[in-house]
């Protein structure tokens, strides 16, 4: 396994396997991915490539909790050990997000009639940053990604795409998690915005942070990505 200059590993995938039960089809089996394998080191940015459907997103929400892990490990470093992240209890899943792992979804999932700015400072908020300090760094980081001051005070749902995508992205990069996973982060972005995106992620490298990204925009892979985990490898 590659290691980075700084090398501890934040991020240990093992034999990872998943298939989804279709219930409407009678129960039918679709394996997914299979002997998934590979780690994320601190200061690094390893990508996941391969096709649409071969099974990339599906990845970062099994390392998210979202999707279940069907076989196989996921490791995340915590406070000196690794937690597994497969069978984990909801209260160790919900602190190694609020601590650990940050995650920029493809689509931000809007929270209905709060304002931008406090979707945004929310995760600080969770690591017990003060109100007032939240929203400073939230306004900083929103300015950074040129959302129209007058946006700020607004609930994102009515947000064009590309608006809700920087206030999605603003949210995942404002946390102090090591591990953070990006889900297409640039994909409704014009370039402009797009380079403050790539500025973002090489802050994040440079502060020790691991990330584990799927970019289909080839010139942002080429500007963040350390190397690129090819997804076909292990589909099911
Ligand atoms: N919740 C689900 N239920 C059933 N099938 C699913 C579910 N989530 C994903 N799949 C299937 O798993 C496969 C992999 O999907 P996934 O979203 O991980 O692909 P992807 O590599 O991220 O593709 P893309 O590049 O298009 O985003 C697809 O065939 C998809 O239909
Ligand atoms: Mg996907």
């Amino acid at each position: 396994m590659p290691t980075s200059a700084t090398g501890v590993p934040l991020l240990i995938v093992e034999n990872l396997g998943k298939s989804f039960t279709l219930h409407l089809q009678g129960g039918l089996s679709l394996p997914v991915v299979s002997a998934v394998s590979f780690a994320v080191h601190a200061g690094e940015c390893v990508a996941l490539g391969g096709p649409s459907g071969a099974g990339k997103s599906s990845i970062l929400k099994m390392v998210y909790g979202n999707y279940r892990i069907d076989a196989g490990s996921v490791q995340v470093a915590d406070a000196g050990a690794m937690a597994e992240i497969a069978g984990a209890e909801p209260r160790l899943m919900l602190r190694l997000r609020r601590a650990r792992i940050g995650y920029v979804s493809q689509f931000l999932r809007v929270i209905p009639r709060v304002p931008a700015l406090d979707v945004v400072a929310a995760p600080l908020r969770a690591e017990g940053v003060a109100a007032d300090a939240a929203r400073a760094r939230a306004s900083a980081l929103l300015a950074r990604l040129n959302l129209p001051e007058r946006l700020w005070g607004l609930p994102p749902a009515t947000f064009s795409g590309g608006e809700q995508q920087r206030v999605n992205v603003a949210r995942g990069f404002i946390g102090s998690q090591p591990l953070l996973l990006l889900d297409e982060p640039t994909a409704s972005l014009d370039a402009a915005n797009r380079a403050v995106v790539i500025d973002l992620i090489a802050e994040k490298k440079a502060q020790g942070c691991g990330l584990l990204g799927i970019f289909h925009d080839g010139e942002t892979r080429e500007a963040v990505a350390d190397r690129v985990v090819d997804v076909t490898r292990f589909s099911a």
